[in-house]
């Protein structure tokens, strides 16, 4: 048993010193064949470590997406390698494009809320990520975001209410002029006038500060107008709104300007002014 171990490990070792012999002759012999044509090893242009392309060498090719990212990118405007960490390994056999393709989630959380995760939808190209077309699921979502317009629209009814968002709002963020749908109360009034007096998702609660809107008013009450306009009284010099302040429709009480004009005795008598003073508008001589 020990004696056949003893011969056999002879004959190994014999063996791989032929094989060594062999190899050695061979080496020597046909170095050069292993190859039909000569090229010399460079290894010096492997020994430095290859820098990263910019986006601007991207560019060279990208133009189109790098034009996107710089007019667009907004806070997109990073090294394309921070969201595209594999380039070119898209293939068409594999259809492995959504799989090379960097994904919002790796750095963004659900911005809006449970509801809206599919941000490609929406956000269709991620080197505009601002902007947002307008399309049947936005319109859709208006109020998963905005909360404040559909609840004002809701609860002050009017008109509006009946006008879908996006027929206004055409595109994402747009803000329509008013006189894109409505004419002016008068000729020359100016369209960034209207919102003064009307909240547009609640048109018919009209507010307004103090200022004289006489023309506005007078659109619409020309009579009292022409009546006011036209009085010898001193209120003629007052304008609609320094009385009929604040809000369409407020009626002033006479002694928010005249504090006890006349005896208590006579004012008991006849609590309303209006019985001797008849016309606020178009006050009669008294005397
Ligand atoms: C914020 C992340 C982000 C940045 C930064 C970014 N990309 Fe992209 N890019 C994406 C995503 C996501 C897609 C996949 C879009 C889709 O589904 O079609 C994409 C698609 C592409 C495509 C293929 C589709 C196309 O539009 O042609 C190219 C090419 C591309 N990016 C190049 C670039 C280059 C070049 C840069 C830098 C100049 C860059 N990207 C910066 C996220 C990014
Ligand atoms: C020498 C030209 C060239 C350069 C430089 C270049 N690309 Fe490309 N890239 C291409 C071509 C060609 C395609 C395939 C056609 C296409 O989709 O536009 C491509 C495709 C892509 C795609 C989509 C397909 C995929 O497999 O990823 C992305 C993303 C992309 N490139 C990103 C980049 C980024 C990021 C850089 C810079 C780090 C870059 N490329 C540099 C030529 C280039
Ligand atoms: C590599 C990380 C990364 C990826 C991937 C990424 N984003 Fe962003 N994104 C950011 C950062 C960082 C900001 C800026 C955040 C801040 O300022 O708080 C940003 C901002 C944004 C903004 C606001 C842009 C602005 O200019 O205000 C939008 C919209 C957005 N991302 C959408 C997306 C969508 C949709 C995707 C997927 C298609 C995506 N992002 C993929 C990192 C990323
Ligand atoms: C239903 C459409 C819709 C979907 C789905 C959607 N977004 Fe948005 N997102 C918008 C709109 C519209 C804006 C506002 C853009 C603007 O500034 O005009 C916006 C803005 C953003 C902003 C900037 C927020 C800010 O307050 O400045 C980020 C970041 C963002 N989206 C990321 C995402 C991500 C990530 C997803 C997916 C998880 C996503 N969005 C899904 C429509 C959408
Ligand atoms: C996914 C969330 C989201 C959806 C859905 C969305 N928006 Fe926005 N919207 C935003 C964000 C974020 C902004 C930018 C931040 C801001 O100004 O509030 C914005 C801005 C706006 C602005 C400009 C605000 C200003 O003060 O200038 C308008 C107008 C607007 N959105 C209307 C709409 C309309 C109409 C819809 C439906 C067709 C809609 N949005 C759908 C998120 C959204
Ligand atoms: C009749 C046209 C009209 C309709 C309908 C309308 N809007 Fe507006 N919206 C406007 C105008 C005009 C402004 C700008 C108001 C201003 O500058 O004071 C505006 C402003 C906004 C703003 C930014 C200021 C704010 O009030 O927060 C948002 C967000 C908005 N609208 C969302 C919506 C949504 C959501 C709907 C549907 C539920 C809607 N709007 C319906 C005309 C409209
Ligand atoms: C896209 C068109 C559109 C735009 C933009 C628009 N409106 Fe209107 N508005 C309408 C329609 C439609 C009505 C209903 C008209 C009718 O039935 O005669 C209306 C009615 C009104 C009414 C009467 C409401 C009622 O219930 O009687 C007021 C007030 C009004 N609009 C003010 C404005 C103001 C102010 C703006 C700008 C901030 C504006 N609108 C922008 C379409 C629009
Ligand atoms: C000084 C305040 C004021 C200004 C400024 C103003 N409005 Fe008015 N508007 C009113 C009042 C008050 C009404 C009547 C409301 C009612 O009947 O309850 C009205 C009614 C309307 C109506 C309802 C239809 C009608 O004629 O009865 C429309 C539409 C309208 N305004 C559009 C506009 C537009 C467009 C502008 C800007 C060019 C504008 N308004 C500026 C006060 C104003
Ligand atoms: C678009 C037309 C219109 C305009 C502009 C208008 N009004 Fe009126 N106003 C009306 C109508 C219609 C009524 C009667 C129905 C009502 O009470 O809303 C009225 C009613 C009134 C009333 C009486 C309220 C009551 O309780 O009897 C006063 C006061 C008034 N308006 C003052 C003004 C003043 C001040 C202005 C200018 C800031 C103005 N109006 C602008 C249409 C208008
Ligand atoms: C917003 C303030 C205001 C209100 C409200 C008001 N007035 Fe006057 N009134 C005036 C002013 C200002 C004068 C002029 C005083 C002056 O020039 O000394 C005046 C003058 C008068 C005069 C004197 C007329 C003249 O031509 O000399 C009478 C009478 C009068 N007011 C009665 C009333 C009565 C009655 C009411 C209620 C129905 C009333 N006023 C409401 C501000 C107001
Ligand atoms: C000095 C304060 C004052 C001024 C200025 C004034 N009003 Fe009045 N107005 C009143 C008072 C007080 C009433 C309530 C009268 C009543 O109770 O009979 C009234 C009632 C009204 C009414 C409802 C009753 C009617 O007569 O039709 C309208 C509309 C009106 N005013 C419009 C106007 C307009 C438009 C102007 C400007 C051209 C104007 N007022 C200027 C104090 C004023
Ligand atoms: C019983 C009738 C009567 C009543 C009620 C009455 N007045 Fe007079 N008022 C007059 C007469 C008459 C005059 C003119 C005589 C004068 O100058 O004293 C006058 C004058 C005035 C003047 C002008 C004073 C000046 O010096 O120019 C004011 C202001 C006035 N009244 C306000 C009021 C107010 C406000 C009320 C309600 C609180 C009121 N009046 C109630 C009869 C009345």
């Amino acid at each position: 048993m020990k004696k056949n171990v003893v011969s056999a490990l002879a004959r190994t070792s014999r063996l791989s010193l032929l094989l060594a012999l062999l190899i050695f002759t061979a080496s020597t012999a046909f170095a050069a064949k292993l190859a039909t044509v000569d090229i010399p090893v460079q290894a010096d242009l492997y020994a430095v470590a290859p820098v990263p392309l910019s986006p601007t060498q991207c560019a060279q090719c990208h133009t189109g997406v790098f034009g996107s990212l710089k007019d667009a990118g907004g806070k997109h405007r990073f090294d394309c390698q921070q969201c595209h960490k594999v380039i070119h390994s898209y293939n068409p056999k594999k259809a492995n494009y959504d799989e090379v393709m960097p994904k919002c989630a790796s750095c963004h959380t659900d911005v809006h809320g449970p509801a809206n995760k599919d941000c490609s939808t929406c956000h269709t190209n991620p080197h505009t990520p601002r902007k947002v077309a307008m399309s049947p699921r936005l319109a859709g979502t208006c109020a998963t975001c905005h909360t404040g317009p559909k609840a004002e629209l809701t609860q002050f009814p009017s008109k509006h209410t009946q006008v879908a968002c996006d027929r206004c709002h055409t595109s994402h963020g747009f803000k329509p002029s008013c006189f894109k749908c409505h004419t002016p109360h008068f000729k020359d009034q100016l369209a960034d006038s209207c919102t003064k007096c009307h909240s547009v998702h609640k048109p018919k609660q009209v507010t307004y500060a103090a200022g004289d809107w006489t023309a506005t008013c007078a659109s619409c009450h020309g009579k009292v107008y022409a009546k006011l306009k036209a009085t010898p009284s001193r209120h003629s010099k007052v304008s609609c709104t320094t009385c009929h302040k604040s809000k369409h429709g407020y009626i002033p009480q006479c002694t928010e300007c005249h504090k006890a004009p006349h005896p208590k005795s006579i004012l008991d008598r006849f609590p309303k002014c209006l019985a001797c003073h008849l016309d606020v508008h178009d006050l009669p001589k008294m005397k």
